[in-house]
This record gives structure tokens, C-alpha cells and sequence, in this order.
């Protein structure tokens, strides 16, 4: 599977949250991930169904996919408003809910691909009846809340023992997300465990290069990575 570069919004300049998007994907990418807070399941207030319409028509335009990161309670009462909203894929935290079976279902009702993620505490032991149900596994690699953080690197193991449990399981078709300090500095060791997916937001936004620039480090990484 290639390996992906999912920018996170959460660290653009949201009032010029478009032209930012706009740079990312002239620069290569075709996912972006949107950071959805609800100031009670994380210590964190973000963004809602109403900035993945906004985003919709420019994903069409360019053609890239909405990557929709829920770190929210009672996702059960907003997956609906966010497949309207023109969502992709839509990930849920698997701590975020007792009836993870019947969100997975709501979510690929709407026609788009279900995630499930986990918090760094918690134990890939929780995916084992689901994991049969989902498109993607979502490795956070730092607590969800804010950007900037840097990768708990027991994350990398963690990544590895998920890449063995879909090949024993005959499931490689899933993809492996990381979520939290990707960087040039991580990515070698993220890639190297089995992620496909790497997300990443101040190693993207950030005033110390530009965008573009960002991303052809860490596609760089990447490339050294996969040799
Ligand atoms: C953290 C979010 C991440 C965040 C990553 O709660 O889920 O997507 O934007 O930011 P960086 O790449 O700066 O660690
Ligand atoms: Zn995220």
C-alpha cells in the first residue's frame, strides 16, 4: 500500500483555511484530515460539520478526500451530519463508545469509510471483534487534544503488533493510520512499523517553511523509509 501524507487543518490558518488546503494538494497529497473537538471527550474545541461542507467543494475541485478525525462523546448523534457534510471517511475513537459495532454500521450506511481509533492507553485487544468491520485503524501517537505534541514512541511497537494482527488475520487490506508528531524525525520509524497513513499537522502548517516544502520533507522521509 503507498504511504499517504493527511495534513491536519488543525494547525492552518483557518482564515485562510482554503488557500492553505489549496497548497497541500498542489504539493502532492490527496487526503486531508479534519480535527473535530468537543471540549468534553478531549480538553479541546475545534471544528464541526459546518468547516467539511465548507471544505467539500474545493475537495471535488481538486479531488481529495476528507479524512474526518471524531474525538468527540456520543459521536452516534453527529455521524449523520458529517456524511452530509460531505465527509469521506469518518473515524470514531473506540473509547467514545459503548456501541463501536452499530457506529461502524451508521457510518458505512452513509456510504463512506468507517476508522476506528485508539487513545495511546488503550489496548489493540479492544479492535479484536471489530477489526473484521473497518476500513482503518487510527494509532494515535500522542493524547488527542492539541498539535504540536511530540510522538510517545511506544507508538512504534504498538504500530507493529496492529500490522502483524491484520496479516495474521488476513486483513492487510486495512489501513494503518498515525496521528500525533509526524515529523521528518518520525516518520522513518512509523512507516518502518506498517503505517500507511501519516498524519500530520505542524509539520505541515507551520512559519518555518512553506507548505510545500513541508510535505517534500516529509515525503523525502518517507521515500528513505520505504527503501
Ligand atoms: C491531535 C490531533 C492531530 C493533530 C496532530 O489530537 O488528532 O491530528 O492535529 O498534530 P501534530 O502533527 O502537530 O502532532
Ligand atoms: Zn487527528
Amino acid at each position: 500500500m503507498k504511504v499517504r501524507i493527511a495534513p491536519s487543518i488543525l494547525s492552518a490558518n483557518f482564515l485562510r483555511l482554503g488557500d492553505e488546503v489549496r497548497q497541500a494538494v498542489e504539493a502532492g497529497v490527496d487526503l486531508i484530515h479534519v480535527d473535530v473537538m468537543d471540549g468534553h471527550f478531549v480538553p479541546n474545541i475545534t471544528v464541526g460539520p459546518l468547516v467539511v461542507k465548507a471544505l467539500k467543494p474545493l475537495a471535488q475541485e481538486l479531488g481529495f478526500e476528507l479524512d474526518v478525525h471524531l474525538m468527540i462523546d456520543n459521536p452516534e448523534l453527529f455521524i449523520d451530519d458529517f456524511i452530509r457534510a460531505g465527509a469521506d471517511l469518518l473515524t470514531v475513537h473506540v473509547e467514545a463508545s459503548t456501541h463501536l459495532h452499530r457506529l461502524v454500521q451508521q457510518i458505512h450506511s452513509g456510504g463512506i469509510k468507517a476508522g476506528v481509533t485508539l487513545n495511546p492507553a488503550t489496548s489493540l485487544t479492544t479492535l479484536e471483534e471489530i477489526l473484521p468491520e473497518v476500513d482503518l485503524v487510527l494509532v494515535m501517537s500522542v493524547n488527542p487534544g492539541f498539535g504540536g505534541q511530540s510522538y510517545i514512541p511506544t507508538s512504534t511497537a504498538k504500530i507493529a503488533r496492529l500490522k502483524q494482527m491484520l496479516i495474521e488475520r488476513d486483513l492487510s487490506h486495512i489501513e494503518i493510520e498515525v496521528d500525533g508528531g509526524i515529523a521528518p524525525a518520525t516518520v522513518e520509524e512509523a512507516v518502518r512499523a506498517g503505517a500507511t497513513i501519516l498524519v500530520a499537522g505542524s509539520a505541515v502548517f507551520n512559519s518555518k517553511a512553506t507548505i510545500s516544502d513541508n510535505i517534500k520533507a516529509l515525503e523525502n522521509a518517507i521515500a528513505q523509509a520505504v527503501t
